[in-house]
Formats: C-alpha cells, structure tokens, sequence
C-alpha cells in the first residue's frame, strides 16, 4: 500500500515557509551540456512545494510537477512564477506520462518516500535515450552560530545542532530517513540505470534562529504524527535548551547554517 504523507494543510505551509531552497547550481551541474539549448520536458516527482522545480525549469519549455498531496501542490501554485510549469496530481509508481517522452525527471528530497523499484521502472519507460533521472537531497552537518554576543560560543553553536539531533533520532525519526542519513547512498546502488555518478560537493549556506529550526523541525511528516499520538507540545527545544543551560537565548538570534547536498545522476543510455 502506498505511504501518504504531507497530506495536512499545516505541514504543507510550514514545510513552505521553513524548508530550504536549493542553489542554481545543483541544477546546472546536474545538467551539463544538456543546458546548451533549451531542453524540452521535465518531470519533477513529489514536488512539495515547487522547491525543486524553481531552480529546474529555467532551463526547459515545458514542465509537469507531480504530487499526491493537495495541500502541497496548493503551496506550489500558490509560489508559481513560471508559465510553462504544471502542477498536478500524481505519484511516482505511476507516472502520467507516455513511453519514452521526458528529458530530465528531477525528484528532491522526496525518492526515500516511493515505492522506488516501481518508480525505477516508470522512470525507465518514460525517458528518452540520453534522457537523466536526478535524485537529490541534504543533509545538515552543523549550526554554527553567527552572532554571539558574550558566553560560550561552543555551548552555543552545539544548541541548534542538539535541536535537530535530538528531535530527529528520537521523536520524530522515520525509517525512510535512514536514506537522508545514508546520504542516498544504498538508493544510488540499486539505482538500475547503467552510466550514473553523483557529487557531494554542493552546500547551500543561510542563516535561521531557534523559532526556523523549531518550524524545519515541525515542517517534517512525522512530526504531525508524533504530536497526534502524544499530545505534546515540542518539548524538546526548552529541553535542550535547558540543558545546554540557555534559557536565556532569544529565540530570534540568528545561526548560520550549512546544509550539504548529495545529487545522483542516472542517465538512459538507449
Ligand atoms: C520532503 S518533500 C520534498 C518536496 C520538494 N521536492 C523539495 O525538494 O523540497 C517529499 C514529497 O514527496 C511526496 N511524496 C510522497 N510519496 C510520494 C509518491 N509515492 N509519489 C510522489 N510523491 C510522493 C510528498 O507528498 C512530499 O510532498
């Protein structure tokens, strides 16, 4: 049976409003030389809110963006600024497109969620010879704090590192994040597309304060089904804060945070 998540009006806005935005450069390195003219037809597959169709479809005439959540494709159109780009119902084991018809089909941060043998299989019988399959995603190594106005600036950049550390491992971690953890690795091994490689050599840097990573924290699926089973406030920022003795840090003080990017390049060699 197919997993649902990010189905809730609530996860789709904060995952909006708090999820990073990838760099431009993910797409033109995942391209190459396919961006020397422009490319006919990309598929992005669990979309979510169009983050990674944006950096995408500058590069293409047309585009179709897929997902099974309402909640998220509402969020998507809602931050459209392309013509050429659709937003429509759809999921990965059953892609709404013709025998080989697509260039490039782009799935970010979403590949761990699919039935991804099927998907394999779609992905195979819609691309065209040449044709690329990129699957990414990120990680965050460390918070590091950017303003430290007195104190221990090493109690304090370990605080939001603690936060996410904490919440992910113990309370609202799910089996399918293993992958995110694993860097996609084991998903670029069974990837069944011959010529393939993938770098690890992109990061995206922005800053965020305690109330963002509180809002990245619950922007996460899971999140809204730990809080339905246990009824809890997010406990676990006063608690590492707590502990990490700063209850008396502001809540908008800003971090810098660094995410790093694994990108898979899977091309369709006939
Ligand atoms: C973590 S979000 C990623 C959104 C966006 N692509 C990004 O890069 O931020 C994962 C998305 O995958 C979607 N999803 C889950 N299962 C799916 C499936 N079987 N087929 C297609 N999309 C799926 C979810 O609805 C969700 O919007």
């Amino acid at each position: 049976k197919m997993l649902r998540y990010y189905e809730t009006k609530s996860i789709s806005q904060k995952y909006q409003k708090y999820r990073p935005h990838y760099p431009v450069q993910l797409a033109k390195d995942a391209l190459g030389s396919l961006r020397e003219k422009k490319i006919d037809f990309l598929l992005d597959v669990g979309c979510g809110g169009g983050q990674s169709v944006n950096i995408f479809a500058p590069y293409f005439h047309e585009v179709l963006a897929i997902d099974p959540s309402e909640n998220q494709l509402k969020e998507a159109r809602s931050q459209n600024k392309f013509a050429h780009v659709t937003y429509k119902q759809g999921i990965a084991e059953k892609l709404p497109c013709d025998n080989v018809s697509v260039d490039v089909i782009t799935s970010g941060t979403s590949a761990h969620w699919f039935d991804r043998p099927k998907f394999y299989e779609e992905a195979d019988r819609v691309l065209k010879p040449g044709g690329r399959l990129v699957i990414f995603g990120y990680w965050s190594p460390k918070i590091v704090p950017l303003c430290v106005s007195d104190g221990d600036v090493t109690r304090l950049s370990g605080v939001g590192t603690q936060l996410l550390k904490n919440t992910f491992n113990k309370l609202i971690f799910h089996e399918r994040h293993s992958h995110v953890r694993d860097k996609y690795n084991q998903i670029f091994g069974e990837i069944p597309l011959l010529n393939k490689r993938r770098f690890d050599n992109l990061s995206t840097d922005y800053t965020w304060s305690l109330v963002d990573a509180k809002g990245m924290i619950q922007s996460v699926d899971s999140y809204e089904t730990y809080m339905k089973s246990k009824e809890l406030e997010l406990k676990e920022l006063s608690e590492v804060k707590r502990s990490a003795r700063l209850s008396e840090l502001d809540p908008s003080e800003q971090f810098a945070r660094s995410l790093k990017l694994f990108v898979i390049v899977a091309e369709k060699l006939n």
